[in-house]
């Protein structure tokens, strides 16, 4: 029996679905006798080329001269659909490829037509063609007899040379849409009685990347699998693909920053056994639709094919920020990468998405550029509110202020830390109160800015690791240290200036500061990691330090 996509091969230019700009050009062309003896049909596998030159040579063909509504049922119509007509070749060019094969073409074409109507030659694959046999087929296209019609079909146009490109009349097919694909579909499987639930047209269509044949393909392997009636299940195990569910749950983790619902779509992914590397590549195509979702501020129709399910798409485009969408995507792409080297995918998975869900758990310099850029947001959407009035409480108490009238914009004159520690006066003096900046950014950022001390002074970077900010307020920061770490708190507020300026460079605004030791036993700051011995110890060793006594002036290091 003949496979479901021949069975369902359009038989008139009605039933060809999404290519109505040909089939328009086609029928007038028939209609006004303006057939041009050489046609190049150009488009992605599967969108109709053969079936549109069957339909034009049917038409061509048909009883008592060229009429566009031929009747399907005629039998010279029926020979042309099932590859029996004489007065049809077709030459698959992909084993046909030759000078001698193109001879031989020759030689037909000078044959009359038996039916009296067009000799049609439809060359499939037509970019396989070589060099030399374009060379003898170039006479033949130009000058071939009256009776013949030359079809070239080819998915690679750019491969044809130009000088048969412009001895045809070419037709871009149109890549289908997601819901053109679903019709044909639903109307196949109407025609074959097959129960085919919504959830599963969309399903098939979208594995069918622009092809009808492979969505005809899919569904008959559907049948052959589980009958005429079919499962959802039955399509996520012929396809392999992630359950759609699992990749919004997915998604829905990200939207929430919900670490734990993350880890449980794994488990329930791992669970139902589907490919994890099958899930990351569907996973990455639902963001990337968020994200055309987000700029195009709607869901595209080629998208989804359920109401439901475009309601979800947009419900999550709504609630989810670009910059998380594409971070994701690029943790995705890392993992990916690394499952292709051989790791893991489960947890290349967990650990994409956990870093996507939870930015503060990834240090990585992605994920602080990622952070600042959220930050920078926030500060132009705070500055986009006009007139953020200086808190009051930053102004008096002894801590360094920003003028008023100061300029706003928190990187003018900063250089890498390192060498601003000469200009510190240029920070002191100007330092912006970061209205919006919260504690818990600065918390996440504070490795990055303990990074920038350590790449401008190892020693003072060091002292500072045992620190912790405790309270922002007004663009004051207060950092404090373990109960009993006065030297390191000492050494702090001598070298502020550096801190001053790694903390402008990574968080964007510049602070003031204010050192602490923080009381015995007080959790927010953990105990030394060093006594005071040991740390003096490791000074000398690691940054040769020398010790000087106690009344001995402050100075910068
Ligand atoms: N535009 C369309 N409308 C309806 N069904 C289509 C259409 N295009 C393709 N099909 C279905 O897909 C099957 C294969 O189509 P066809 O052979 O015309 O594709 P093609 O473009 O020639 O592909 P290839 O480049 O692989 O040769 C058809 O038999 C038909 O069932
Ligand atoms: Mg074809």
């Amino acid at each position: 029996m003949l496979s479901l996509y021949r069975r369902h091969r359009p038989r008139a230019f009605d039933s060809v679905v999404g290519q109505e700009h040909i089939v328009r050009t086609l029928r007038n062309a028939i209609g006004l006798d303006k057939v041009h003896h050489a046609y190049l049909f150009v488009g992605s596998r599967g969108t109709g080329k053969t079936s549109m030159a069957k339909l034009l040579a049917c038409a061509l063909n048909a009883p008592g001269g060229p009429r566009a509504d031929f009747a399907p049922d005629e039998p010279s119509c029926r020979a042309i659909m099932t590859g029996t007509s004489l007065d049809v070749v077709e030459m698959d060019a992909a084993s046909n490829n030759s000078v001698d094969d193109i001879r031989e073409l020759r030689e037909n074409v000078a044959l009359a037509p038996m039916g009296g109507g067009r000799r049609v030659y439809i060359l499939d694959e037509a970019h396989m063609l070589s060099a030399s046999a374009w060379n003898a087929f170039l006479k033949t296209l130009e000058e071939p007899p009256q009776h013949a019609v030359f079809v070239l079909a080819t998915t690679e146009a750019h491969k044809v040379p130009a000088t048969i490109i412009d001895r045809c009349h070419r037709f871009d097919f149109h890549r289908p849409s997601l819901e053109q694909i679903a019709s044909v579909l639903g109307r196949v499987a109407d025609e074959e009685g097959i129960e085919l639930p919504d959830a599963a047209v969309g399903m098939i269509a979208r594995s069918a990347t622009g092809s009808f044949r492979d969505a005809l393909g899919t569904l008959e392997q559907l049948v052959t699998y589980g009958g005429n009636s079919v499962e959802l299940d039955h399509v996520l195990e012929i396809l392999g693909v992630a359950d759609v569910g699992l990749v919004f749950d997915a998604a829905e983790a990200l939207v929430d920053q919900d670490a734990r619902a993350a880890l449980l779509a794994v488990e329930s992914l791992s669970a139902s056994g589907r490919d994890v590397g099958q899930f990351m590549r569907d996973f990455t195509a639902h963001l990337r639709h968020l994200f055309v979702v987000q700029t195009l501020g709607q869901v595209p129709d080629s998208f989804s094919v359920t109401a439901e399910h475009t309601d979800r798409l947009a419900g999550q485009a709504a609630r989810l920020d670009q910059g998380r969408v594409l971070r994701a995507i690029e943790l995705l792409a890392t993992g990916m990468s690394a499952v292709k080297e051989g790791s893991d995918p489960r947890v290349q998975l967990e650990l994409a998405l956990l870093k996507a869900v939870q930015p503060q758990s990834d240090l990585s310099l992605g994920a602080l550029v990622y952070r600042i850029e959220q930050l920078e947001r926030r500060l132009a959407v705070a500055e986009g509110t006009g007139g953020v009035e200086r808190s009051p409480s930053g102004a008096g108490n002894g801590h360094e202020t920003a003028p008023p009238g100061a300029p706003r914009g928190p990187r003018t004159g900063v250089a890498p830390v390192s060498a601003v520690s000469g200009g510190a006066t240029a920070l002191a003096t100007a330092p912006e109160p970061a209205q919006e900046l919260e504690l818990e950014s600065v918390r996440t950022l504070w490795p990055a800015a303990l990074d920038a001390v350590r790449g401008g002074n190892a020693m003072v970077g060091a002292l500072l690791a045992e620190a912790r900010p405790i309270a922002l307020d007004g663009g004051l920061l207060k950092v404090a240290f373990p109960a009993d770490c006065e030297f390191s708190k000492k050494k702090a507020e001598a070298n502020r200036a550096l801190l001053q300026a790694a903390l402008l460079q990574v968080t964007g605004s510049s602070l003031a500061l204010e050192f602490e030791l923080a009381e015995p036993g007080d959790e927010t700051v953990p105990a030394p990691t060093l006594s005071h011995e040991e740390l003096l110890e490791r000074l000398k060793q690691e940054f040769g330090a020398t010790e000087v006594f106690e009344d001995a002036p402050d100075q910068e290091d």
